[in-house]
C-alpha cells in the first residue's frame, strides 16, 4: 500500500522496510502491519494533539515526570516550545510503559521503539499469524473467564507495584492470544503514587474488567480485587506475588463519600462500556 506521511521517515531511516496494511484507525491513533526485514510488526501512529480526545486531559498528566527543568516549565507555561514537549511526552509515554510494564512480567506487545510520533511494537497474532483478537470479541466459559480475570488481574496489580495504573482498561484494550491476555493502549498511563486520580483509576480499570468477565462468571462481581490491591499499595504491602483474594473488609464506621463518588463513576463507566458494545455489535 502508500506509505502514509507519518511513516515516511522511519521507511528512510530503514526502521521500517514496507506497509503491508492498516490495521484499525481510532480516536486517538492509526495503527498499521509493517514489514521489518523478516519480521512483521506493528506501527502505532498517534494523531495529532487536536484531533485526540480524552485520554489527553490533564488529570491523566498529572504526577508525570519531566527530567529536563527547562522542559517542565516551558510545558506549564503553554508557549509553543512547551506544546511541543507536552506532545513528545506524551508520545513516548506509551513505548515507556510498555517497557517498564514487560520488566514487570505484564505481558504487553514488545517495543522496538518510539520514532517521530510513530510506536513500533510486536504484532499480537494467533498460532497461524492472525491478528489477535480483542477481549470484547472471544466467546468464553465460565472457567475460562475466571483464569483470564486472574490473570488481567495480577497484571493490573504488577503495574501498580512499578507505579504505574493503565487508566483506560476495559475489554477494548486487551488483546488475547494462544497464552492469554495482552494489555495494550497505554499513552495515558498514570502515576500511582503523584496522581490524586490513581485510586480512582485503578477502580475504574478493576471494574471494567471485572464487569466484563463477570457476564461469563457472574460470582466473580462480588470480588474488590481493586480495593484490596490499592489498600496493600497504600501501605507499601503490595508484592509482584502477593496473593489477592477478592475480598475487603469495608469501613462501615461513617458515611464514606469518596466510596459514593467510585460508585457513581463506577455506574457511568458500565454505563460507556455498554454503550460502547452497542456502538460496536
Ligand atoms: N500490538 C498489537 N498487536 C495487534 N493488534 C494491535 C496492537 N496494538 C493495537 N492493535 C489493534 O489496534 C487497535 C487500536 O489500538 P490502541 O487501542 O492501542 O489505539 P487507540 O487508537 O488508542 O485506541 P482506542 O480505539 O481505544 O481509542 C486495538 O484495539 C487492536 O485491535
Ligand atoms: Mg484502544
Amino acid at each position: 500500500m502508500k506509505t502514509p506521511k507519518r511513516i515516511q521517515p522511519l521507511i528512510e531511516d530503514g526502521l521500517i522496510d514496507e506497509v503491508l496494511r492498516p490495521l484499525m484507525s481510532g480516536k486517538e491513533a492509526a495503527v498499521y502491519v509493517v514489514r521489518c526485514g523478516d519480521e512483521i510488526r506493528c506501527a502505532k501512529v498517534y494523531k495529532e494533539a487536536e484531533k485526540r480526545s480524552f485520554k489527553q486531559a490533564t488529570q491523566y498528566q498529572e504526577g508525570r515526570k519531566v527530567r529536563n527543568s527547562r522542559r517542565a516549565r516551558a510545558m506549564e507555561k503553554g508557549s509553543r516550545f512547551g506544546r511541543e514537549q507536552q506532545e513528545q511526552a506524551w508520545q513516548t509515554a506509551e513505548v515507556d510503559a510498555l517497557y517498564c510494564l514487560a520488566k514487570a512480567g505484564v505481558r504487553v506487545p514488545k517495543p522496538y521503539g518510539c520514532f517521530d510520533g510513530v510506536l513500533l511494537m510486536e504484532l499480537i497474532t494467533d498460532s497461524e499469524g492472525h491478528v489477535a483478537p480483542r477481549l470484547n470479541d472471544v466467546a468464553m466459559t465460565a472457567e475460562e473467564a475466571r483464569a483470564g480475570h486472574a490473570t488481567v488481574i495480577e497484571y493490573v496489580a504488577r503495574m501498580l507495584c512499578a507505579g504505574l495504573v493503565h487508566g483506560d482498561l476495559s475489554e477494548f484494550n486487551v488483546l488475547v492470544d494462544d497464552c492469554g491476555p495482552v494489555i495494550i493502549d497505554l499513552p495515558q498511563v498514570v502515576n500511582a503514587a503523584a496522581n490524586n486520580h490513581a485510586q480512582r483509576m485503578l477502580l475504574r480499570d478493576v471494574d471494567a474488567i471485572t464487569g466484563y468477565y463477570g457476564q461469563f462468571a457472574p460470582e466473580l462481581l462480588d470480588s474488590h480485587y481493586g480495593r484490596e490491591m490499592w489498600a496493600l499499595y497504600e501501605n507499601g504491602k503490595l508484592y509482584p506475588d502477593t496473593k489477592l483474594t477478592g475480598h475487603f473488609q469495608m469501613t462501615t464506621a461513617s458515611a464514606d463519600v469518596d466510596a459514593v463518588l467510585f460508585e457513581i463513576e463506577a455506574a457511568w463507566v458500565e454505563e460507556q462500556n455498554r454503550q460502547q458494545r452497542l456502538r460496536e455489535a
